[in-house]
């Protein structure tokens, strides 16, 4: 099967310190999610789009929450500051968790986010440990669909909520296209759906292309290419008609036997 890192978003992984860097932080300077968020969040619309689960999940309460595939921890950490949620943030790769690690340190929100380091389908907790699953372009990854889905019933609190945005397919995909999704994006699982992110991704990639110089400034040739080369793939993929989105809200509703 295809390694994760043959998506080129998840190479790299120290752009953001470079980004740091030109905001005049040193490695050790504090920080605060607000300062973060055009770097930290790996899905579309980024905060705003945060905004909304928030306004799904409510945010008077001290409640457990999951995020399943936390990449950078960006969003835990918006999550947990926007609310009163003690955020679990699980993600897979070790260099992003290790970077989320410290990243959560110098926002001074160890307390609030804990960082586990793993893959969900081996994720053990007690049945009903959370109040809210949520995930952002990550469910997409990770096969078997009906145990993924059967794992966050099982670890969602009765009430509870599970809430998701995630890449689909918005018709048949041939081998050749399944093969390719899988390079590029790393597309393990994609079900039928349509969604508006064919806009955002051709604008990114555009902004992208017309900030060049800076970027190379920045990041250097290879970490440019990677992103340039990401960047277009999405692109591409959306623009097919082949790739789209979906956001899904849903409660766990107890069943009286
Ligand atoms: C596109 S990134 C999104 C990261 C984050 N949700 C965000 O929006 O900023 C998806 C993340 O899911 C992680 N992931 C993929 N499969 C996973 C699995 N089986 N368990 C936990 N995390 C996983 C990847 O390593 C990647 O960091």
């Amino acid at each position: 099967m295809t390694d994760i890192k043959s998506m080129k978003l998840y190479r790299h992984v120290e752009r953001i310190y470079r980004e740091l860097g030109e905001l005049g932080k040193t490695i050790e300077d504090p920080l605060n999610v607000y300062e973060l968020a055009p770097f930290d969040q790996l899905h579309y619309h980024g905060t705003d789009a945060l905004d909304v689960a928030l306004a799904m999940l409510g945010i008077d309460q001290q409640q457990n929450w999951l995020e399943i595939g936390s990449g950078l921890g960006g969003p835990a950490r918006y999550l947990a500051t926007c609310s009163e949620a003690h955020v679990t943030a699980l993600e897979l790769q070790p260099d992003q968790h290790e970077l989320a690690l410290d990243l959560t340190a110098r926002c001074g929100l160890e307390d609030r986010v804990e960082h586990v380091c793993g893959d969900f389908l081996q994720f053990e907790r007690e049945a009903g440990s959370f109040d809210a699953i949520v995930s952002w372009l990550a469910l997409y990854h990770i096969p078997e669909r009906a145990r993924l889905l059967e794992k966050c019933h099982r670890l969602l609190a009765p009430s509870g909520c599970f809430y998701t945005e995630d890449l689909t397919a918005r018709g048949d995909i041939d081998d050749g296209q399944r093969s390719l999704l899988e390079r590029d994006l790393y597309a393990i699982t994609l079900r039928h759906i349509n969604a508006d992110w064919a806009e955002f991704v051709r604008v990114r990639l555009a902004a992208y292309r017309a900030d060049r110089a800076r970027h190379l400034r920045v990041h250097g040739e290879a970490a440019v290419t990677a992103m340039t080369d990401f960047y277009s793939a999405v692109n591409r993929h959306f623009q097919s008609g082949k790739l789209g989105g979906i956001r899904l809200c849903a409660r766990k509703l107890e069943v009286a036997v």
